[in-house]
């Protein structure tokens, strides 16, 4: 698949594009990991224990050192500038984000403990793979169907030139020039995973 052409696009436009794409990227990697762990224990096959590590490691570092720094510094700081009207669904979707960063970690350590050989290890982090996959989706759901549409109400051509610009450079907020070619190649290779869609809120598996 190839990335969306956000050229011919205004920036409102393609700056949208750009956070749906991430989305879908993120999407498709938790929808893949969860896939595998039911395939687990439904039809009994060995998790493929090198690709589950690539998958956490795919989404503890692409959300928590790309796309959700720059929605906190651009899209949610600009929209409170904007409006006070979207400040208590902005404060719980950054709740949410500080939330997603321990889960993603208690994740990890789960995983850590099934390769140790805990008893019932791999079952323990299954459960945990699902809890994980439901709040994302639950997570970018509500940020494309409340956040999104208000900041189209509120944001100025500025506002959505600057947003536009962050997420178009895929930035490090770092600052480190081969962290940011990473998340390039990250991106690329969870985009081309088997995709899922985002539903309506309220609509999980
Ligand atoms: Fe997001």
């Amino acid at each position: 698949m190839a990335d969306t052409d956000f050229n011919t696009s205004t920036p409102r436009e393609s700056a949208i594009a750009i956070i749906k794409e991430e989305h879908r990227a993120l999407g498709n990697v938790m929808h893949a990991l969860h896939q595998m762990m039911q395939d687990v224990f439904t039809h009994r096959t060995e998790p493929d224990q090198a690709l589950i590590a690539w998958m956490l490691y795919c989404i503890d570092i692409y959300p928590e050192r790309c796309h959700h720094p720059k929605e906190d510094e651009y899209l949610f700081r600009l929209l409170r500038e904007r409006t006070s009207s979207a400040d208590a669904m902005l404060d719980e979707l950054q709740a949410q984000h500080v939330r997603g960063a321990q889960m993603m970690a208690y994740l990890e350590q789960l995983f850590v403990h099934y390769l140790g050989g805990a008893p019932d290890g791999l079952r323990h982090f299954a459960d945990a793979v699902k809890s994980y996959a439901v709040f994302l989706w639950d997570h970018m759901e509500q940020e494309e169907n409340r956040a999104l549409p208000l900041a189209e109400k509120y944001l100025r051509p500025g506002d959505w030139q600057v947003t536009d610009d962050a997420f178009r450079a895929n930035q490090d907020p770092l600052g480190d020039a081969e962290v940011q070619q990473e998340f390039r190649r990250l991106r690329q290779r969870m985009i081309n995973l088997p995709p899922r869609k985002l539903k309506p809120h309220g609509s999980h598996d």
